[in-house]
């Protein structure tokens, strides 16, 4: 039996031949040949893949121990993941990092530069008492020093926390507290849309009562020299040696952590995300050589920030540890004016750019036909990463931003996963608008029915799990075992990982993404997946957001409740209204008509950019907006709401 009733269709399709590539990383011989192996021994041919691209100080003789679900990899091996990053690249010739400024400042650093501002940042640490295995909390915009700061706690075996420098102290205190930080680093202040935002001033408000473990904030004077200066605060440069210095790279042992990431849970309290060092690293550097085709020459802009996982895996430590060139924008998408992308992308001849689905359907919003302005010849490749893209900003993607001629690598994965899961290789799969394709090699995903059994009928929905454990899979979350296991293995008596995505096959065996099983409704006996008939919304040309929830209906059980943002203000709300119901029923079918349809400037989301359905489900069943609202990025929206619902 189906969990979910899936009725998209989407018909287009594009050949990997028009995307043929000369000299991939990956070729097709390789793939058949990679999931050969993986299906004859797949430890070996994890350990195999582990010794070909990671450095290690002592070999490993474990693959995966422990015991199950908390599994660790290569357990015996030691390795150190900034020596990873950073020491073997330093006679590279392609530089490290290329930093861009909101103001349109250029820095840029080559690897030996990097070694060095690493290796004088993981001095100033060292001087601090701190032990292997303790928790610095890294709040701070997406520079060069915040790289330095993550991949100097990775020389010392410390444990970072990344913070998004834009969540509030509230958040940011939770955080500190939960895996009691001693040191704290962020900046004076950083420029976001030409506004100041002083991450200075809400570290003091996060940590003044109740947190003495906070030993020492270090702070990088980004904008100004620091003013209210506490005894407890340290100025970056002031505690950074003058010369050169070189601090020995800790081995460390594989499954010795590496960071904490929080990420929401569907309880308020955010989930302190666990990642080790050598099965994480594997991961992000075949990803970023399967999935991104990342060369040296390549210039690779990924526009997460660092406070996210993608940051994570596909700014810092998966492209470092290939040793190619990273771009980062330390600025707001549309400042100061609404090309700024396509703008570095042209001055700075980015061959590989990865974003997310709401980052190209507001650029696409705000100046549909502006890419021809500007040329965007060196891209080769295009991601997307975050929520299934709907194929109109798919195709809109492809055509304007890749001139038909790059593939797009729709990515599936989560923060607990690590690194990408489900996603195409470029001159490989068929590329159809809407899928991420298929299970990268040695990553067992499958869609299994209520009973836990696969499911065999393309089209048919179900929950998205992985059966075997891989390299980069959490390895638990901070504080809490109970909640690990509950979480992500108990659904299904712990055989399978459970992602809490729902998906389908179609009939090529791509695997479409269906949205979240908290986010499943059921219309009349019809379950459905909210995100295809948000889906369905957009891609009606004067729809630029839909969110989608349900709430209880007298006669269907769950009714279906859309909530809109248009691209202009309509005439006649009631008839568009109409007009998308009758809409979504061509698209999908009756069934999944939306009863109600509400329209509003903006959708709430988190500072991340994904619509915050919780709320608007509140808002659809007339209950309180309960919960945490801290990571809203357009609060007012919320009252806007409330009036018109
Ligand atoms: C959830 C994970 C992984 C980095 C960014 C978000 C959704 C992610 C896709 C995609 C459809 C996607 C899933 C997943 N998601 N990528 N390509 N297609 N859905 O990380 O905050 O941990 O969120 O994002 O629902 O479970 P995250």
């Amino acid at each position: 039996m189906s969990i979910i009733e899936s009725n998209l269709d989407e018909k287009r399709s594009f050949s990997p031949s028009k995307h043929s590539k000369g000299n991939a990383n990956l070729t097709k011989e390789d793939l058949i040949k990679l999931n050969k192996q993986f299906h004859t021994d797949n430890n070996k041919t994890w350990a195999d893949l582990a010794n070909t691209h990671i450095l290690w100080d002592k070999n490993f003789t474990n693959v995966v121990s422990g015991e199950a679900p908390f599994y660790k990899w290569f357990s015996d091996g030691r390795l150190n993941v900034s020596k990873n990053c950073v020491d073997r690249h330093i006679n590279k010739k392609n530089s490290a990092i290329i930093h861009i400024a909101e103001n349109g400042e250029r820095r840029v650093l080559s690897y030996s530069e990097l070694y060095a501002y690493v290796n004088k940042f993981s001095y100033a640490l060292s001087q601090l008492g701190l032990c292997c295995g303790d928790r610095v909390i890294i709040y701070m915009p997406t520079i060069p020093e915040s790289i330095v700061a993550m991949l100097s706690c990775a020389r010392l075996g410390l444990i970072h926390s990344v913070v998004f420098a834009g969540f509030s102290a509230n958040a940011l205190r939770e955080r500190i507290v939960d895996c009691k930080a001693k040191i704290v680093i962020t900046v004076d202040a950083f420029k976001r849309s030409g506004k100041i935002i002083n991450s200075k001033d809400i570290v003091d408000n996060a940590i003044k009562v109740d947190c003495d473990f906070v030993e020492n904030v270090i702070v990088y004077e980004n904008h100004a020299s620091l003013s209210d200066k506490k005894s407890r605060d340290l100025v970056w440069d002031d505690i950074l040696p003058t010369c050169d210095i070189n601090v020995e790279p800790i081995s460390m042992s594989s499954d010795s952590l590496l960071f904490i990431l929080y990420t929401s849970g569907s309880t308020g309290k955010p989930k302190g995300i666990m990642h080790a060092s050598g099965g994480y690293l594997l991961n992000c550097i075949l990803t970023n050589k399967w999935v991104f085709d990342l060369k040296d020459q390549d210039i690779f802009w990924c526009t997460a920030d660092i406070g996210w996982i993608t940051g994570h895996s596909y700014v810092v430590y998966g492209p470092l540890a290939c040793g190619a060139t990273i771009l980062i924008y330390d600025g707001a998408p549309l400042f100061p004016h609404s090309n700024r992308f396509w703008e570095i992308i042209q001055d700075n001849k980015v061959s590989i750019f990865y974003t997310a689905p709401t980052a190209i359907r507001t650029l696409m919003k705000v100046g549909e036909d502006e890419p021809k302005n500007y040329n965007l010849k060196s891209l080769r490749i295009l991601g997307t990463v975050g929520e299934p893209i709907n194929p109109k900003a798919w195709m809109w993607y492809y055509e304007k931003i890749g001139n038909g001629q790059c593939p797009i690598v729709d990515t599936w994965w989560q923060t607990e996963t690590g690194a990408n899961m489900i996603a195409p290789i470029p001159g490989i799969n068929t590329l159809i608008p809407g899928t991420c394709t298929s299970a990268l090699p040695g990553i067992d995903a499958t869609i299994v029915d209520v009973n836990g059994a696969q499911l065999t009928q393309p089209n048919q929905g179900g929950d998205l799990v992985i059966k075997k454990p891989w390299p980069s899979m959490l390895t638990g979350i901070w504080g809490d075992d109970e909640r690990y296991v509950q979480t992500y293995w108990s659904k299904y008596s712990s055989k399978y990982y459970v992602t809490g995505d729902t998906a389908r096959y179609d009939e090529n065996g791509n695997i479409w993404i269906m949205g979240r099983s908290d986010d499943v409704v059921n219309v009349s006996g019809h379950r459905l997946g909210t995100m295809e008939i948000e889906s369905a919304l957009v891609s009606h040309e004067l729809v630029a957001e839909a969110a989608v929830v349900s709430y209880k209906h007298e006669i269907k059980g769950e009714a279906i409740h859309a909530f809109i943002s248009l691209k202009n203000n309509p005439k006649n709300k009631n008839e568009l209204a109409d007009i998308l119901r009758e809409w979504v029923s061509i698209k999908i079918g009756s069934i999944a008509k939306p009863e109600r349809v509400s329209f509003s400037d903006s959708l709430p989301k988190t500072r991340s950019g994904k619509i915050m359905r919780r709320l608007l489900r509140n808002l659809a069943r007339n209950e309180r907006v309960t919960g945490d609202t801290s990571t809203l990025e357009n609060e007012s929206i919320i009252d806007q709401l409330k009036e018109i619902v």
